[in-house]
């Protein structure tokens, strides 16, 4: 391989998510248990020097984007200091958010040039949006959003869909994009640990194309040219300011040009989303030990298509997952 982060299908893992806390203002129930995970001990939770010196070894051996997670990040309390340590590496820095807190840190995502922000809105209608949040935050959220496209940031609205709870506010998600320079990104439902996940609640990319087909004339959508290793299969409604996408990771994966790895905020790598085995980096980080040679060993570990569940009659099994809450992973 040419680099450490290469793995045996030739993919080149370029860019790492970083998961900064187990912890978050709002409850999502795709992504967590009602009552909770259990945290991590403050002990294990990497430290500000700790998660540069690790991303700084990514960025030496070919990573060029880092994207914050969580949990929620910007709940974190060194979570300044992080960004401002991480910026001063030579890679585009991005933030994954619910968007509650995100106006506080306009001003220092724009002195280090952050500029790409995805936030977190499963719902245009307030009482839809708190019963899946279990909190009371979708005009703070909403508002948010609007000041971020104000200021100029590169925003993307993720949408996880379930069935008999949003699917039917796909097109008025759409029609946002009519005035306002976002992307929406339709999320098919993924399985993790505790979310009561099951194929019934799925609302897929066939499913959401149907409505979009349904919806509009077929010459007044197009199907645009997808970024190198998107997730998402992209589309605009002709004269819209913005654009809407689809992330199918369930009917439609899209492995093959998979260049992501990640760092959970207790410093295990996971090589996939669905691993269900992780690589500790922190241990042999504090023992003075190179972490290189542990990194290596879990990129060349990593599988074709969703860590092992090539099919859908695999991936729905839930006996083959293993995996965290997505709380904890960080998406
Ligand atoms: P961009 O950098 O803007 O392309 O965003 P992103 O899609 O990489 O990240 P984001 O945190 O906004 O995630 C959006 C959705 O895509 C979430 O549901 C993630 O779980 C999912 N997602 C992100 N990366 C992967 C991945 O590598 N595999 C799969 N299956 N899903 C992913
Ligand atoms: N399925 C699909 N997407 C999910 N997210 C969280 N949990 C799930 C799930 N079970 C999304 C959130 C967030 C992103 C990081 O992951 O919408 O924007
Ligand atoms: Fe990459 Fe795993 Fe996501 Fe596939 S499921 S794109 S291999 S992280």
């Amino acid at each position: 391989p040419s680099s450490i982060l290469t793995d045996t299908f030739g993919r080149e893992h370029t860019y790492l998510r970083i998961s900064l806390t187990e912890r978050c203002n709002l409850r999502c129930t795709y992504c967590m248990p009602a009552d909770g995970i259990a945290l991590s001990p403050k002990s294990h939770i990497m430290t500000y020097e700790e998660i540069y010196t690790i991303a700084k070894e990514f960025v030496d051996n070919g990573v060029t984007k880092i994207r914050l997670t969580g949990g929620e990040p910007l709940v974190r309390k060194d979570v300044g200091l992080i960004m401002e340590k991480l910026a001063t590496l030579p890679v585009e820095l991005a933030i994954t958010t619910n968007g509650v807190i995100v106006d506080k840190f306009i001003e220092q995502f724009k002195k280090i040039g952050l500029r790409k922000i995805n936030v977190s809105l499963d719902s245009l209608n307030n009482d839809k949006n708190t019963a899946i949040t279990r909190r009371d935050y979708f005009t703070k959220v909403y508002n948010n959003i609007q000041l971020l496209i104000k200021e100029g940031f590169d925003v993307k609205v993720n949408c996880v869909l379930m069935k008999g709870f949003n699917e039917h506010e796909i097109i008025d998600f759409i029609e946002l994009t009519k005035t306002h320079p976002l992307q929406i990104r339709f999320i098919e439902f993924m399985p993790f640990d505790g979310n009561k996940w099951n194929l019934d609640k799925l609302v897929s990319l066939e499913d959401i194309l149907k409505e979009v087909y349904s919806h509009y004339d077929v010459n007044s959508f197009v199907r645009l040219k997808d970024a190198p290793n998107d997730t998402a299969k992209n589309y605009q409604i002709k004269n819209y300011k913005g654009s809407f996408a689809v992330i199918s990771s369930v009917t439609n994966p899209f492995c093959d040009s998979c260049n992501r790895i990640r760092l959970t905020a207790n410093g295990q790598l996971k090589n996939c989303l669905f691993s269900t085995s992780e690589s500790d980096l922190l241990t042999p980080l504090r023992e003075g030990k190179s972490i290189a040679t542990v990194i290596q060993k879990a990129v060349l570990a990593k599988k074709k298509i969703r860590s092992g569940m090539e099919t859908l009659e695999q991936f729905k099994d839930p006996d083959s997952h293993n995996n965290r809450s997505m709380i904890a992973i960080g998406g």
